[in-house]
Formats: C-alpha cells, structure tokens, sequence
C-alpha cells in the first residue's frame, strides 16, 4: 500500500518510523512519502493560512498550497504506478473511523492524508478532489486535536495492522474487539501471562485448565461484561440472536433483559457489579 501524507510539521509524522507500522515500511508493505506543504508556497513567510470568510475565529488553510502539492503529489504517484487513490481528510467534524472502515481502508492501494492545523482546510480543496477521487472525511473521536497529524498516526496503524502479512500472527485481530466474527461488537476481556502469582494475585483457575471449551466461555462471559460496563450501547444495539443461552444468563445477571423486540435493555434498578 502506498500513503502519501501532506503536512505542515512532518517531523510529526516521525512514529511512522517505529515498531509495526516501522517494520511493515522496512520489509516494503507500505511504502510512505511525506510532504511538507510549505513546500508549495511562494511568499517570504511561507503563508498557509488566512483569515475566515464571514468572521469569526481562528484562521483556515488556504486553497492554493494544497491545490499544488495535491495535484504534484497525484501527478507523481500515478507516474510511479500507484493506482486507485483516496483522500483522507481527519477532521472532528468527519464520520467516524472504526475498526470496519479501518479494514475497507486497508484494502486500498493508495490513500493520501490531508492533516490539518486551524480551523481546518478551504471547503473548496475537498470539493475539488471529491469530484476526481473518492473522499473520506474522518474523525477519530469526539474531541478536538490541534491538528490531523495524530488523527493520521492512529488511522495508519489501525489500517496497517490489518495488512497482509504485517502482524505476525494471522490470527491475532480475529479477537480485537470490534473484530468481525463470533466477538462482533464485544469488548475484548482481560489477558494474563507469567507468572501465575504476582503481588497476590493469581489468574483466574479457568485460564491454566487447558479447557479450550471452558476457556471460551469465560473469555465470552468477560467480553460481555466488559462491554455491558463500558459500552452499553453496544450490547443495545446488538441483534439478539447473537447471542447463545448462556450469553442470556450471563446478561441477566448483569442486569440486562429482552425487550418485546428481542433486543436487551438494562434493567433501570440493576446495580453495577
Ligand atoms: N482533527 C482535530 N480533531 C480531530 C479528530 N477528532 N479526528 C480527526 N481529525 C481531527
């Protein structure tokens, strides 16, 4: 996959240096370019911004430096062969980024990042491009970066870990929580390793049993509960018949109960464990 990343502090961009995400540009899984966008400025000072149309705070990116280094940055890729590109643009004011986008994203051959800083880029640069190439207006949460340039180290890692090859063990997203498959739309559960007794505290009997049918369960049991503490809405929004017998134990005794239209809702006099 080939990233093209535009930005006016591409020295933040320097994590993309290290650990996964490291290693995958290392062994030519992702091939990254980074751009500095004052490149594409012409005045003494390297102008990005100016003040907003109609008042008001702040200031906004301008047109013409993302104009040039995006139609350069394009120009260049397609001469290289890269094909089929998307625009990536963070923003707190985009959809949000989830694990499913993060898996379309990753599926992608080429995606270019427009981070940025202000009060956010011209709305006439996405409109632009959104008329050539397909456009993602994405926000990671809900909460106001200074600026895109972390958004976009959270997206790459998230999108790099779902390529082909780059974690070691192929199997180690099947249980990510909001991972595809029998955990959907579960939190993941806790994880122990050696030693078996620190500080005072043992691992729970189950784990060291070797009963991989036991061990699935409580794996299950725990990924309900978390997720029925943190993310209630999750469980709200889950479709009933994802859930076995024991699942509706396990809720119940949290506190949850079906509905009339199957789907579970805590019980409003339920205590919190
Ligand atoms: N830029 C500033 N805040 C952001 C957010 N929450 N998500 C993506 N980009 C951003």
């Amino acid at each position: 996959m080939r990233l093209d990343i535009v930005t006016i502090f591409p020295e933040y961009l320097e994590p993309l240096n290290v650990s996964l995400v490291g290693k995958a540009r290392a062994r030519g899984q992702l091939d990254v370019h980074l751009h500095d966008l004052r490149d594409w400025t012409h005045d003494r000072h390297s102008t990005v911004d100016d003040t907003p149309y109609g008042g008001g705070p702040g200031m906004v990116m301008k047109t013409g430096p993302w104009g040039e280094a995006l139609d350069e940055v394009l120009a260049s890729g397609y001469e290289s062969g890269a094909c089929a590109p998307a625009l990536v643009v963070p923003t707190p004011s985009g959809r949000p980024f989830t694990q499913e986008l993060a898996a379309e994203l990753a599926g992608q051959p080429w995606l270019i990042f427009t981070p940025a800083r202000y009060e956010g880029i011209d709305r006439r640069v996405v409109d632009e491009y959104a008329t050539r190439i397909p456009v993602h207006e994405l926000s990671i949460g809900d909460y106001v970066l200074a600026g895109g340039e972390a958004a976009v180290l959270v997206m790459t890692e998230a999108v790099a870990r779902l390529l082909p090859g780059v974690l070691g063990n192929a199997e180690s997203h099947r249980d990510d929580s909001f991972a595809p498959g029998a955990m959907a739309d579960l939190l993941e559960g806790p994880v122990y390793t050696k030693p078996p007794l620190w500080r005072g505290r043992g691992v729970p009997d189950v784990l060291l049993s070797g009963h991989h049918g036991r061990i699935a369960r409580w794996r299950r049991d725990e990924a309900l509960r978390r997720t029925a503490r943190h993310r209630p809405d999750l469980i709200e929004r889950c479709d009933p018949s994802a859930f076995d017998r024991k699942d509706r134990e396990t809720l119940s005794v949290l506190g949850w109960a079906p509905s009339p239209d199957g789907r579970f809702w805590r019980r409003p006099q339920a205590v919190e464990e």
